[in-house]
């Protein structure tokens, strides 16, 4: 059989484009070669080089440096430009691919049939081998010296940490084949049915999401540097689309549902940019981490220890919690199953809101690591955002890990499930996961190792996957779901042995003592003069008196002194001021005190968004204290009432500004008929009948 050579016409094409990929390499690996050099290891003449050249810089592949500088030869100075990093990488690409094809064609000249590393329509085909090296998006340390000191003079974008977890994994080929931020027709595609525009299998919209204020003073074509959050430049990237997103609708189409209840959708609608800028990267730096720093590995190195173990099969084991023993015997069937070994690959860039934080949860793994043997096991941190997409996340895990050198995949009961709707139902079926990820397997170059949900049985003191018991009314079967869990860690409850290491409860209980030993927030919210401070000070005193832990009272006069003294009463002021409240008391409560906060507060909107900076790290008790306008009117006692009637005060609360009042607070006080002592008792009650004080104390 016969295979068509491309003709001439295309092999001049070809063979110029060939030059230019080897000159964008070689400027890119040694900038600061001769000329001559530079032609001999390209393999032209220096006549052609300088055509070469011209053409490059003309393109702004290539910048001309330090034409002025005293040393001749500086002339000649060159260095790759981040386009011509990017073009280089798409030239690999087409250089491979063209290698691949001669090799195909000659192939099948010789045997009579096709080698079958073709076709090429996805670049993924080339990466079936799970120990080649894969393409990263770095330029070389002497180009990245000369990039990074260029972009310094770009717009620049400070990247959210969403962004730079997406960014580490474009970079460091973990997001393979993308090569940079979406772009609007990559986009469209991903959404729509999971391909980028060249047919490739990708099923997440990864996108640089900007302010429309930024995306005003960016151009189209231009050039941006991308910094982290302290203004270290990580990569510069050409800008080829922008555009303004339809968010419903990649919300519907990505996360099944434009439901607020989804984390990402509330990310999408609430935290993400309303502008998304494409284009391709070029890597200038990895993110620094400071923790845990080996334990985590980048494909390539991941790659290079399979390689240099002999590891030719390995599944991946992909988790946000912490390991039970009910994780461990669902990852020793799945390595038995694939006879392969086994990678416990753990995310730690961001997973669900309300998880165990990512430092305990490495201390739970590596304590429980010497429970697996060390010759087939080994565990590395992955620093990924995840948007708990359940079956897209699962064939997005899949690639990910694909691209880490994994052969396999576990693929549990509800994989990065979201957790319920507004209307308390599921997101997504148990199993609809492994069915996407099933429909899909074949393209994707990594196997599914699917498991129904284990569970442990009482009588034969095993874990059982669910589906394989026969006997289910004869046995008992036992469960701790994450809720149970939390709620025996925050009550100082036992965690029996069959569920857990006692390493891991260990862990789980240095990091989330017993409520009654954590950091709380009491938040006193209503009129001027309603009582807040005095049943605040009060409060304050009885717990004092109980001790065990430091209290902070930050009452609205006292923060107004020594906070936020050059505010005034406007929307946007008493915003800033109740968020720096918030601030404060979400630091006190992390580090384990009492935060007592009596501010007026009246906009609902700003409570919640305190709450929620609180409550990741421990509760957040709000209190209404529900005297009338009138009564406070009455009491007067600062007299500010009488000025605000008299229009000698503006925007006063209740009077000419509103006051929200709280729907659902923890408890309400009425003051008009007891006194501040009982009061400050009904809250000490409270406190208590929520674990937040008790025995311990
Ligand atoms: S806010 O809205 O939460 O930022 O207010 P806050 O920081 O608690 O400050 C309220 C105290 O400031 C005095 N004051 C006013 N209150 C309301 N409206 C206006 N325009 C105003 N101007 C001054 C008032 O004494 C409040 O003290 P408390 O302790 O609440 O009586």
């Amino acid at each position: 059989m016969m295979i068509a050579v491309p003709t001439t016409p295309y092999r001049q094409t070809f063979e110029q484009e060939d030059q230019m990929f080897r000159l964008l390499r070689q400027l890119d690996l040694s900038p600061e070669a001769s000329q001559r050099g530079m032609a001999q290891s390209i393999g032209v003449s220096l006549g052609r080089l300088n055509a070469l050249l011209r053409q490059a810089t003309e393109q702004g592949l290539v910048a001309i440096l330090d034409r002025e500088g005293p040393d001749r030869r500086a002339r000649f100075a060159y260095a790759i430009t981040s386009r011509g990093a990017a073009m280089k990488n798409r030239l690999t690409d087409d250089f491979l691919a063209r290698k691949f094809a001669e090799y195909d064609a000659l192939h099948a000249e010789l045997t009579g049939a096709t080698s079958g590393l073709t076709p090429f329509n996805s670049r993924t085909r080339l990466m079936n081998n799970n120990l080649a090296p894969i393409p990263e998006l770095y330029v070389s340390y002497e180009s990245a010296q000369k990039l990074k000191a260029e972009a310094a003079d770009l717009p620049s974008w400070d990247l959210t940490p969403r962004q730079i977890c997406d960014l580490e994994l474009l970079m460091n080929g973990g997001f393979n084949p993308l090569k940079g931020f979406l772009s609007e027709a990559d986009y469209n595609g991903v959404v729509e049915n999971m391909r980028l525009a060249d047919g490739a299998l990708w099923p997440m919209p990864i996108n640089l999401d900007v302010s429309e204020k930024y995306a005003d003073t960016i151009e189209v074509g231009q050039d941006i540097a991308l910094r982290d959050q302290e203004g270290v430049i990580l990569a510069t990237m050409t800008v080829t689309d922008k555009w303004v997103p339809n968010k419903v609708r990649e919300a519907e189409k990505v996360f099944g549902a434009d439901d607020g209840a989804h984390p990402a959708v509330n990310y999408l609608h609430n935290q993400a940019g309303a502008v998304y800028l494409g284009g391709p990267i070029t890597g200038i730096q990895p993110p620094v981490h400071y923790d845990f720093k080996a334990r985590r590995d980048t494909p390539n190195e991941l790659r290079a220890y399979f390689r240099k173990m002999g590891w030719r099969r390995v599944v991946a084991f992909q988790t946000r919690n912490p390991l039970h023993r009910a994780h461990q015997e669902l990852t020793f069937r799945a390595a038995r199953e694939a006879q392969a070994n086994l990678l416990i690959h753990p995310v730690v860039g961001l997973t669900k809101p309300g998880d165990v934080d990512h430092f305990t949860r490495v201390r739970c793994y590596e304590a429980v690591l010497d429970k697996y043997p060390s010759a087939t096991t080994t565990m590395s941190l992955l620093n990924l955002a995840m948007r708990m997409a359940g079956p897209r996340e699962a064939v997005w895990h899949g690639l990910i890990r694909r691209n880490h050198g994994c052969t396999h995949f576990i693929v549990g009961r509800d994989h990065a499930g979201p957790g319920n709707n507004s209307q308390g139902v599921d997101f997504y079926g148990p199993y609809d996961a492994q069915d996407l990820f099933r429909e899909h397997q074949a393209e994707m170059g990594i196997e599914m190792v699917d498991f129904k949900q284990m569970v442990y049985v009482q009588e034969r003191a095993q874990y059982e996957a669910i589906d394989e018991i026969t006997d289910k009314d004869k046995i008992t079967v036992l469960n701790i779901s994450g809720t149970e869990l939390r709620r025996r860690l925050s009550e100082g409850l036992e965690i029996p042995e069959w569920f857990s290491f006692p390493e891991v409860v260990t862990e789980l209980r240095r990091t989330k003592p017993p409520r009654a030993q954590q950091g709380f927030t009491v938040f006193f919210t209503g009129f001027s003069g309603s009582g807040k401070s005095t049943i605040a000070n009060a409060l304050m005193v009885k717990l004092m008196e109980m001790g065990g832990r430091p209290v902070t009272l930050l009452d609205g006069d006292i923060v107004r002194k020594n906070l936020s003294s050059e505010l005034g009463f406007s929307k946007e002021h008493r915003d800033l001021n109740i968020r720096r409240i918030g601030y404060v008391a979400s630091e006190i409560t992390k580090n384990g005190g009492i935060a007592i906060c009596a501010p007026i507060a009246p906009y609902a909107t700003t409570r919640r968004a305190v709450r929620e900076d609180v409550e990741e790290f421990g509760a957040f008790v709000e209190i209404h204290v529900a005297t009338s306008i009138e009564e406070c009117e009455r009491r007067d006692r600062k007299g500010l009432y009488k000025l605000a009637r008299a229009g000698k005060i503006k925007e006063f609360t209740g009077i000419s500004d509103p006051y929200n009042v709280p729907e659902n607070p923890e408890m309400r006080i009425e003051t008009e008929s007891s006194d501040v002592d009982h009061c400050a008792h009904q809250v000490l009650l409270k406190l208590e009948s929520m674990g937040l004080i008790g025995m311990t104390n």
